[in-house]
Formats: C-alpha cells, structure tokens, sequence
C-alpha cells in the first residue's frame, strides 16, 4: 500500500506548514532587496542635480531643510548612504539564508525520514529483490537535488517577482513606453525557458539513474568482497564498477554542460533583449524628455533586473530537476509494504505455551508458481515436531511463513486458536524465533551480536552462552563479549556463528523456536551436548526442527514430510521409519 508520494504539490504543502518562518525570511530578503533598489535612484540625484545643476530636486529640499554642503559633501554623504544601505542588505540576506537553509533542510530531513520509515515496513519480498545502492542513492541524491529545489525555490523566487514587480513599476513611472518594451521581452525569455527546461528534466533524470547504477554497483562489489577475491574476479567485478563511473561522468558532463548552455542561451535572448533596450533608451533622450541622470537609472534598474531573471529561468531548471527526482524517490514507495493490521488480541500474551494450526496454507514467491499447496498441521502446545524433506521441497519457505516473513495467499494460521489475519506479523515475530542455517551477524561486538541492544543481566548473558556452548569460544576471544567479530562475522566459524544465533534466540526467550537446519555446522559430539543442555530450557516450548540429520528427527514426537510444497505423509518417527525409510534414506 502506498502511503506516501513525492510531488511538487506536497512539497508546497510541507513548505505552508512552515508558514511563520517563512513570511519572516521572505520580509528580511524583501528588506535586503529593498535597500539595494533604492541604491539607482541615487543617480538621477547626483547626475542631474549635481553635476548638471537640476533644480527643484532632492537635493534642494535637502539643503534648505536638512543640511546644506557644497557638491564633494553631498556625494559623500551619498555614498555614504549607499555603502551603509549595501552592508545593512548584505547582514539582512545572511539572516535570510540561515532561515531559507533551515527550512529546505528541515523538509529534506522529513522527506528522508518518510522514506526510511516506508522502507522500515517493506515487504520481505521486495527486500529480496532490493538494490541496496539504488535505494541509497534515491535517499543521498535525489533527496539532494530535492534540496536544490527547495532553497532555490523558498529563497529566490517570492523575492525575484517582488523585485521584478518593483522594478517595472519604478520604469512604468520614469518612462512607461520604455517600461512596456522591457516587459513584454520579459515573459518571452520565460517562455522560451519552460521549453527548454523539460529536456534539462530529462537529463537530470538520466544523471541520477547513472549515479544509481555506479552506487548498486559498487555496494554490491564490496559487499560480496570475499565471494570476488575467492573466486579471482577483481578484475571483472571492478572492472563493471569502473563501466559505471564512465557512464556516471557521461551523463554528467550532458547534464552539466547542457543545463548550463541552456540557461546561458535562456540569459543570452534576455541580454540581447537588453542590449536592444539600451539603444532605444539612447533615442529616447535624443528625441523625447527623458534626461540623462534618468536613463542612467533606467540602465541601473535592467541590472537589478537581471538576477532576478535569472533567478526566475534558473527556477524553470530546477522545477525540472526536482520532478525527475520526485519521479525516481516514488519507486521506493511504490515498493510494497506488509499489510498493516488493527491487533486488537494477543494470543500469545495469554498462554506460556503456543499451538499453531496451518489451515489449507498456500504460497508463491512469484504469481502462478506455488511453492507451498494446501498445507495442513497441527502444531500442540509444547510439542516437539519436525519437518523432513528433500532440497527445495519448501521447509525454510514454510518456516519463514509460520515467523511472519511473508503474507500469503490462501489458508490461514491459528496461533493459539487466533488467525494470523488479525495479527500483526511483527506481533508473530517477537514470539516465535526462527534460527537460520546462515545466521547472519553485525560487524559490531559479540555482546552487541546476542543482545541485539536489549538489556540483560550479566548472570542471564553467562547462562545462555552456556547452553549454547559458546563459553569456551568467548574466553578464548582476545576481548572477550566486547570482541568485533568482523563484517557478517568473518572472524568466526560457521558453528560459532550458529550458536551465537542460538544463543540469541535464549535471551529472547520465545513462545516458540524454529530450528531450521541451524545446528548443521556442529560436529556431532558439539551438537549433542547443545541439544542437551537446551532441553531444560526448551521443555515448555513448542519447537519445530527442520533438519537433515536422522539422530535430531528421531527425538521428535511427530514428523511431517514435505514433497515439491506439499505434506506427503506424517506421523511419529516410529511409524514412519516403520513405512517408508526412504524419507529417511540420505539422512545420516
Ligand atoms: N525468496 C525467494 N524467492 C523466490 N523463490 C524462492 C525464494 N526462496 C526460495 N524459493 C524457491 O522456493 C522453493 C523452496 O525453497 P526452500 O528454501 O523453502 O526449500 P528447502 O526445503 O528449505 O530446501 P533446502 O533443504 O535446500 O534448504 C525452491 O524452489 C526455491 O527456488
Ligand atoms: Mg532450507
């Protein structure tokens, strides 16, 4: 189910909800703008009034009033002026960007937090089919090019059409037959821009996707390092990571050279547009009223003009930028979720021990390719089963159902008479623990690996590495419980690694264990022992073991055996022995 979605609209909406920081910075970049318009309206003073001796001025109201001072006092005193007008903008537009750059962070920050918390439910089978790098990037680049869009967009934009809106007016009222000509050029450039920008969108796009497929690749890479090195492919594996980065700068130098061609050609038909203005503004002082010091302004005023025209073709490029990004972020939406259930019982709350019932269960990974047909059992309280089969007949797809990995298609599930479908399967999950044949670890500490972070007394740590024969490795490890044990615990072996997993599921401390196949790397004598020392522990438990060995079958009380997904037989050991050894026959 989608929940969420990245769109232009809802980034408007994010940015109103910050409605009151927002009119603040808009009102401190409205001051500063301000303060530097005014600044041309100084050169009809000095040029006309001063030098070419204009009466009935600023000037004369000023020196009859105010203060009167010869020619050099005046243009001191307003360059004065204008330097303390520039400083006051330039402090002004700091405070704007501190709260522009807050704002478009602020909303980045929630945009990633919504992907990680989509990401925190996705389903197990998009999981699987997951490129870690390709999500990755969607979060780092195009959350980023978001951010462009973002502080771009709040921190020039409202301020660009102020500037443009006062501007005109100012022309309107020094010359508006000039005025018109500069503003009818105006929507022509902006046009002419939004033509452009869907090609710059698409390059952007193209840009970010090749980032994707540098980043997948390379994750990939250094995560199956060991797997390359063993198997002599550096050469080969680097070789496709190196590809990828050529392809990465490719698009980059297109996106890069042709985003900044078009906003240059975009500027050059508004320069152009200029440049033509500047020569009917000449005529216009040969010819009309218009005096110098006022064409001089005019000149003054297409130069604060033209930032904010470029702020506003630049904001045609970025607007395209952050749909292409938008566009890629919705595939990790779009990727499923498990279901969301209103839980309103608990079945395992009530009872120590758990029943589980499999109803006419039926699965596929993929559509029309049932892994698991009808599957019936009847799991009692307390009791010890197992299930047997041959290689893909489907028990760890099975054992991944009855722990809530994957929703499935038809049947249901009792948990102590309660049907799976009105509970949460992370509610299945806390109880019922399924210890896998390739346990996987974090490159953290060893306490870190059993506890998960959970707190446990040093007493309850001590006994369940007891019962998981783990004591003896630890003591033997230079650091004890605070030793790293290495990316996806490298530095142990594949039976230390079983039986922290084992060790694990003791603290947890289930309702139920699935055991599948996950004592496979233990010599015989190691196993043995584990298994009796579990057996206080596991007395009340239910516990299902999928296993290969015939000596950890025979100590079930019930056996199902699984064929091509199906439940061909069942019954104790002693009745199927009795029938047909040949389930048994490749056990040892
Ligand atoms: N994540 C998956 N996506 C698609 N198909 C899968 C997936 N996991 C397993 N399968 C397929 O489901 C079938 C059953 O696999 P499963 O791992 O359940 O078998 P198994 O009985 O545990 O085998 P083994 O004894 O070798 O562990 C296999 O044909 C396998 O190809
Ligand atoms: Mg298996």
């Amino acid at each position: 189910m989608q929940t969420n979605s990245c769109s232009i609209k809802g980034i408007v909406q994010q940015l109103l909800q910050h409605k009151k920081e927002l009119i603040f910075g808009n009102g401190v970049a409205i001051l500063a703008t301000l303060l530097i318009v005014t600044i041309p309206l100084f050169i009809p003073i000095m040029v006309d009034e001063l030098l070419l001796g204009k009466e009935h001025g600023l000037i004369s109201f000023i020196s009859t009033y105010i203060w009167t001072t010869d020619t050099k006092g005046y243009v001191l005193g307003i360059l004065a002026v204008i330097l303390l007008l520039r400083a006051s903008s330039t402090l002004l537009s700091i405070v704007q960007t501190k709260i522009f750059v807050s704002i478009s962070k602020n909303i980045t920050y929630k945009m990633r937090v919504s992907l990680l918390k989509h990401l925190k439910r996705v389903s197990l089978k998009e999981y699987e089919m997951m490129r870690v790098g390709a999500v990755t990037s969607k979060l780092v680049t195009d959350v980023e090019t978001i951010d462009g869009f973002v502080s771009s967009t709040i921190s020039k934009l409202i301020v660009a059409l102020l500037v443009l809106i006062f501007s005109a007016v100012v022309l309107l009222w020094i010359h508006w037959q000039l005025a018109l000509f500069i503003l009818i050029t105006n929507p022509i450039v902006v046009l002419f821009t939004v033509k452009l920008s869907r090609n710059i969108g698409k390059l952007k796009k193209e840009e970010n996707l090749a980032v994707e497929l540098f980043q997948s690749s390379l994750t990939e890479t250094l995560e199956l390092f060991h797997q390359i090195r063993a198997a002599n492919k550096e050469e080969y594996f680097f070789k496709q990571s190196e590809t990828k980065a050529k392809e990465l700068k490719e698009h980059s130098i297109n996106y890069g050279y042709k985003s900044d061609a078009a906003i240059k050609f975009s500027y050059l038909i508004f320069l152009a547009g200029y440049e033509v203005f500047r020569a009917v503004s000449i005529l216009a002082v040969a010819y009309s009223d218009l005096s110098v010091g006022l064409m001089l302004a005019i000149f003054s005023y297409l130069w604060v003009m033209v930032s904010p025209t470029q702020d506003i073709i630049n904001f045609q490029y970025v607007l395209a930028t952050a749909k292409a990004a938008c566009k890629r972020i919705n595939s990790v939406y779009e990727m499923e979720q498990e279901p969301l259930v209103e839980q309103s019982v608990n079945p395992f709350e009530a009872s120590n021990v758990t029943s589980i019932e499999v109803k006419d269960l039926s699965f596929s990974y993929l559509k029309n390719k049932p892994i698991l047909e009808n599957i019936n059992m009847q799991i009692d309280r307390g009791s010890k089963l197992a299930i047997v089969g041959a290689s893909g007949s489907g028990k760890t797809t099975l054992a991944n159902i009855l722990v809530g990995f994957y929703p499935f298609d038809k049947g249901e599930i009792l948990y102590n008479g309660i049907s799976n479908r009105v509970l949460k399967l992370s509610t299945i999950r806390k109880n019922i623990h399924l210890i896998l044949q390739h346990p996987k670890l974090f490159n953290d500490t060893m306490l870190f690996n059993l506890t998960l972070g959970n707190k446990y007394s040093d007493k309850i740590v001590q006994n369940a590495l007891q019962i998981a024969q783990l004591s003896d490795v630890i003591e033997r490890l230079d650091k004890g419980l605070d030793t790293l044990v290495g990316k996806d615990g490298i530095k142990l072996s594949g039976g230390q690694r079983q039986r922290v997993a084992i060790a694990r599921m003791i603290l947890s401390n289930p309702k139920v264990v699935i055991f599948d196949e996950s004592t496979s790397a233990l010599d015989v004598h190691t196993e043995a022992k584990l298994f009796e020392e579990l057996q206080v522990f596991l007395k009340d438990k239910t516990v299902i073991t999928i296993a290969h060995r015939l000596s950890t079958i025979k100590s079930a009380e019930f056996i199902y055996v699984l064929e091509d997904g199906k439940v061909v037989d069942s019954g104790t050991p002693q009745e199927l022995l009795t029938k047909d050894e040949s389930y048994f026959s490749s056990m040892i």
